[in-house]
């Protein structure tokens, strides 16, 4: 018989997860407490913008491997990938853990022995250690229940592939859980697993996006000092990139999406005083989208002074990084909400997203005849295409390597 895997969650994560385990010979049971998203997820309708997984989910609805509810079922996995977002207090951030606990609450009834809890969710060291004792405490009468953490580490627009192909770490709460849970990862996943502790393996994830953030918050920094002396970042990153032990990313708009500038936060809320640098970075990155916001103010008055009206200006790209329509934490949604407000006329424009604060995105054509000024947020694909010298009426500004 088919084991069962309960995955608590079908949002980015839970969903692409729950296809791919459907699709390796599991009975898989899809739970979310939206019931939009469970009407979308069965009418085919998912709004995660990922190649091949809504023919994927069409095949595994189909076969019925997988079905979706709003309440979980007995199963031998339970995966949990609730979200765990940050909460702010005073400009510092904290885990907010209630989605991941609530999750932990509605599975303690269906809970029997030899059962396997796994946390997927991003949180802070040692929650794995504290869900084992909670559960321990709700259902004292179980003895035997695996519980680890295996943490994500998916590039948005590309899940269905690095869900199956990326290293996995799993950390159990002791090596028996460890296991148990890397033969169930080693059935669906085609990446090297490895295996350590629950506390391990949350840090690991946790290290993992502090230092993209630091390294970011680098490039950033160094793009305000080129700028300061009129120099070109972009030259000075490529030319120091052929340093053979030099990696320099790309500085922009500010950190966005829904773990860069969040898991962080994780780390620095439990170890504030230890994590300078992660603060600063922090810091870095959250000013530089302040910094956009400033000189894209100083272009409108000056374009104001010149020509005594105001700019109709075109925004390009408001999703958190190119070529997708995730527009969670996105900095450019941040800077067009402040700059709106002093414009008479503008346009948004992405491919990618239909809309965003109440506004329907505008057409490309529309936007190349009537912008004064079009300043680039965020550079898909597409605005590559865009011969500049043709609208030599038009200002351009390229925030996206400056
Ligand atoms: N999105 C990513 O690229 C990514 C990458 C790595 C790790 N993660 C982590 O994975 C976790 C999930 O992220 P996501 O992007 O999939 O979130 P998401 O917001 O896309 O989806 C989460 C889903 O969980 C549902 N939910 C909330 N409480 C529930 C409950 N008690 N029972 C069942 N469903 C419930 C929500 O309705 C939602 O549909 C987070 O901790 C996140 O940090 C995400």
């Amino acid at each position: 018989m088919k084991e069962k895997v309960c995955i608590l969650g079908l949002g980015y994560i839970g969903l692409p997860t729950a296809c791919l385990i459907s699709e390796n010979s599991f009975d898989v049971c899809g739970i979310d407490v939206d019931e939009q998203v469970l009407k979308n997820v069965r009418n085919l309708n998912i709004y995660i913008n990922e190649p091949s997984l809504n023919s994927l989910l069409k095949k595994c609805l189909k076969s019925e491997n997988l079905k979706v509810q709003n309440i979980p079922t007995y199963a031998d996995y339970f995966l949990i990938c609730t979200p765990t977002p940050i909460v702010y207090n005073n400009n510092q951030a904290k885990p907010d853990l209630s989605f991941v606990f609530g999750a932990i609450d509605s599975i303690l009834f269906f809970l029997k022995n030899n059962n396997t809890i796994i946390i997927e969710s991003t949180v802070p060291v040692g929650t794995t250690e504290k869900i084992t004792k909670y559960v321990k405490q709700a259902r004292p009468d179980l003895n035997k229940i695996f519980i680890a953490y295996c943490p994500e580490r998916v590039l948005p627009g590309n899940i269905v592939f690095e869900l199956k192909n990326n290293t996995r770490i799993i950390g159990g709460i002791n090596k028996i859980s460890t296991n148990k849970v890397a033969k169930f990862y080693q059935s669906f996943v085609l990446g090297e697993i490895l295996h350590t502790t629950s506390k391990v393996a949350e840090i690991c994830k946790l290290a993992e996006n502090a230092f993209r953030d630091v390294n970011i918050a680098f490039a950033n920094e160094l793009s305000l000092i080129c700028k300061d002396k009129n120099i070109n970042v972009s030259e000075v990153i490529n030319f120091t990139n052929k340093h053979p032990r030099v990696n320099i990313l790309k500085p922009g708009i500010g950190v966005g999406g829904h773990c860069i500038p969040v898991d962080p936060w994780f780390l620095i809320s439990e170890n504030y005083k230890k994590s300078e640098l992660m603060r600063t970075a922090r810091e870095v990155n959250t000013k530089k989208t302040i910094y956009i916001i400033n000189d894209i103010e100083m272009q409108i008055e000056s374009f104001f002074k010149n020509n005594k009206r105001l700019p109709v200006v075109s925004f390009f790209g408001v999703s958190y990084k190119e070529n997708s329509n995730d527009v969670r934490g996105a900095p450019a949604v941040q800077i067009i909400d402040k700059i709106i407000k002093k414009l008479d006329k503008f346009y948004i424009v992405d491919s990618f997203v239909e809309k965003i604060l109440n506004i329907k995105t505008h057409n490309l054509e529309t936007a190349l005849e009537n912008s004064d000024i079009i300043f680039i947020l965020v550079k898909h694909d597409n605005f590559n295409d865009i011969d500049i010298k043709i609208f030599n009426k038009i200002i351009f500004i390229d925030y996206t390597c400056s």
